[in-house]
């Protein structure tokens, strides 16, 4: 099942000044099976200026390598062809054709959870797979 909200991380582990990586862990349910405890991809969070919590897709829009978050520049990066990202996920560099792929983020119970959907890399528009 697709966009499904999964709890990613707790909110107080959060800080307005750098961002924070946390792991997707889901189930993976098919018409067969429910394996519990999948990773199922990875979302970098931060907390915007009005208190509001952002999160993206960590797979870079180029080719889906992770993206890392580069504190001496305050930006993200891509390790594999160097695209950089702002801190607003637009793109700065690099080879990458959209910006990272922004996810809804909601508070429940001092939670942050994601809406953790996937998009299609190598192209400009986002398009769930
Ligand atoms: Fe990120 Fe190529 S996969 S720059």
């Amino acid at each position: 099942k697709k966009g499904r909200w999964i709890r990613v991380a707790e909110l107080s582990a959060l800080s307005k000044d750098q961002p924070m990586s946390a792991a997707v862990i889901g189930e993976q349910v098919d018409a067969w099976t429910k394996a519990p405890a999948v990773r199922l991809g990875t979302v970098w969070l931060r907390v915007l200026p009005d208190e509001k919590v952002a999160a993206w897709n960590a797979e870079c829009p180029h080719l889906g390598c992770k993206v890392g978050y580069n504190a001496e520049q305050s930006h993200f990066g891509c390790p594999c062809h160097d695209s950089a990202f702002s801190m607003d996920g637009e793109v700065k560099g690099g080879p990458a054709p959209r910006g990272l792929d922004p996810l809804e983020a909601r508070v429940q119970d001092g939670h942050v959870e994601v809406r953790f959907v996937r998009f299609r890399a190598q192209i400009k528009e986002r398009i769930e797979v």
